[in-house]
């Protein structure tokens, strides 16, 4: 067994900047040794034996998951914590009312004696990383300090780790500067726990003006992965605005039609609307392939074309466990086989892992996310519902080829959507980039499925940003309709699905999943300038004639209901839409404001 050498840890950069802020970061936090990561294969494996040595993780049998490990964390530490995210601009406007702000000076000042010696004990691994392919136009870096290995680990997983981003960094390149904490210092003498962390003191907050992150107490997902929803979100969505371009919560897929043609669609969608299982789809429409390129995150930046050109910055995938099976994501399920690590997972007596709705029948005995035995009936979850797969990109049977491609892959259409079981029809057509900016600005779903027929209480999530835009959220619209205005932008068209339309008497109309991909086909039909649709007061639908329903037994009527726009119920959505706009006062932008009086005339016309 190999395990981290805890006193090794050399760096051969002459990067004055990044040693000095290592150095000074060190000094505060004091840890027992520096370590600096080379991102190797060897490197991947040891931080895995160590973590397994120090009894925070577990190796699952090599014949059911080889080379993969279970970790429980703290039941105090399974999420990402919104109340305790912070976004520590000069101004408060600037942030906006959808996020927590605090003034740099005070969360500077709340910071300075949590960290200062937080790492006594431990070791402060420092990890380059690379959001997207290592030198791409697109991409950027950034290096997170952290103590702890089950960081370290993930994050060479979830992105490109080690020595060739210090190759692209150099002695001078442009880093964000990462600090991550689980904030438990060890005495000399103390034990450590499995999960270290500090529930009571958990700040998770990003400094926009110098573009640092600063995360202290949790070490959970995107609380400790720094690079994935603090970096290549609310950081990028803030240098995206600055510099003109795009960061947005978007899955990538790329489409290829039997005659060979290759669109891509980037989409965007709220928690618990099927984003992953869209993002890995098996076609149901004869001859179409369905690639992934991202499950999660798009970085755009526009292409000499004027096109949009799209990279994931992740390599990995960071998944919700529980519902994944089979049927709902078979490429899902081949991308965890092995090589994963898993959060918070049940553990079969045979060592392998379970969680609620996976295949097969439910074992008799497991032992539980809480490291309690367990069996059928039992009335807590086997997994806890925010369980988590970490699992390389490469490993999933539909990544498409191109997926590492530096120059990103040009956009052809943006999917907006949310889940409401009535009035959204399955699919629509924004008129233009301004209409796609309000229907993006407005896409919400319901709290709770919708009673029959009924309204359900819309909870809006704007291009499902509302946790994950670093700085005001009219601003931010404001950005999406000045990158439309640029000379020479060939902005990809918009639409905006709802698979979850329900009938009066509260069955799905839609059989989703794989069928989606008529949905698709239908896009890239429309971006042809080809498939009809009929003018409605909300935009541009589908015809029923323009759907490719080859093999797919469904009724006309549930046909007809998916694709029906009733006025009057839309009418009755308006307050809501104005209630949301609303909050952002002067800083909505009079083009959305004027989308919003244009819809309510049109219904009422
Ligand atoms: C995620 C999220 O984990 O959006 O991707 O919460
Ligand atoms: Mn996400």
């Amino acid at each position: 067994m190999t395990q981290v050498n805890q006193t090794a840890g050399s760096v051969n950069t002459e990067h004055a900047k990044l040693l000095a802020w290592v150095d000074q970061v060190a000094g505060q936090c004091k840890p027992d040794s520096v370590y600096w990561c080379d991102g190797s294969q060897a490197e991947y494996q040891a931080m895995l034996d160590t973590m397994v040595a120090s009894g925070s993780a577990q190796w699952l049998a090599k014949d059911k998951k080889p080379n993969s490990v279970l970790v429980l964390s703290d039941p105090a530490d399974v999420a990402r914590v919104e109340d305790r995210t912070f976004i520590c601009c000069e101004n408060e406007a600037d942030a906006g009312p959808t996020n927590h702000w605090k003034a740099p000076d005070e969360m500077r000042a709340i910071l300075k004696p949590l960290f200062d010696g937080c790492m006594k004990g431990r070791t402060m691994y420092v990890i380059p990383f690379s959001m997207g392919p290592v030198g791409s136009p697109i991409a950027h870096i950034g290096i997170e300090i952290s103590d702890s290995p089950y960081v370290v680990a993930n994050m060479h997983t979830m992105t490109r780790v080690g020595n060739k981003v210090m190759d692209v960094l150099g002695t001078d390149g442009e880093f964000v500067p990462c600090v991550h904490s689980v904030g438990m210092p060890l005495e000399s003498g103390q034990k450590d726990v499995a999960w270290p962390c500090n529930a009571d003191n958990k700040y998770i907050t990003h400094f926009p003006e110098t573009k640092e992150i600063w995360s202290f107490g949790s070490g959970y997902g995107g609380n400790a992965l720094l690079g994935k929803k603090c970096f290549a979100l609310r950081i990028a969505s803030i240098m995206a605005k600055e510099q003109g371009w795009m960061a947005e919560h978007m899955l990538i897929l790329k489409l290829t039609s039997p005659e060979g043609a290759v669109k891509y669609i980037a989409a965007a969608f709220p928690s618990a609307c099927g984003k992953t299982n869209l993002a890995m789809l098996n076609p149901t429409v004869k001859g179409w392939k369905v690639e992934c390129v991202g499950d999660d995150i798009a970085w755009m930046k526009f292409g000499k074309d004027g096109k949009l050109h799209a990279i994931n910055p992740e390599a990995g995938f960071f998944g919700v466990a529980p519902g994944t099976n089979y049927d709902s994501n078979p490429n899902a399920m081949e991308s965890l086989k092995e090589n994963a690590i898993f959060t918070n997972v049940g553990l079969t007596d045979d060592g392998d892992i379970w969680w609620e709705e996976i295949d097969g029948p439910t074992p008799d005995h497991l032992i539980d996310w809480h490291g309690n035995d367990w069996k059928p009936g039992t009335d807590v979850k086997a997994a806890h519902p925010n369980a988590r797969f970490t699992a390389k990109a490469g490993q999933c049977p539909v990544i498409a080829p191109n997926w590492e491609d530096p120059a990103g892959v040009p956009i052809d259409a943006i999917l907006f959507g949310g889940r409401r079981a009535s009035t959204q029809p399955l699919a629509m057509e924004a008129s233009s980039w301004q209409h796609g900016t309000f229907l993006g600005s407005t896409m919400a779903s319901e709290k709770t499925a919708a009673a029959a027929g009924g309204l359900g209480e819309l909870r809006f999530d704007p291009m499902a940003m509302l946790p994950f835009c670093g700085y005001h959220m009219g601003d931010y619209w404001q950005h999406w309709l000045n990158m439309g205005n640029k000379p020479g932008a060939k902005m990809p068209k918009v639409f905006y699905v709802n698979w979850f339309r329900k009938s009066p008497d509260g069955k799905w109309l839609w059989p989703g999943f794989g069928e989606n991909s008529r949905i698709l086909k239908w896009v890239c039909d429309r971006v042809d300038g080809k498939g009809d649709v009929t003018e409605t007061a909300i935009g541009n639908l589908p015809t029923i004639d323009s759907l490719d329903l080859d093999g797919l037994d469904m009724p006309a009527e549930d046909l007809k209901q998916l694709l029906s726009v009733d006025n009057a119920e839309w009418l009755k959505v308006i307050p809501a839409m104005r209630d949301h706009y609303a909050k952002f006062g002067d800083k909505l932008p009079k083009e959305l404001a004027g989308e919003l009086d244009a819809l309510e005339a049109r219904l009422k016309a």
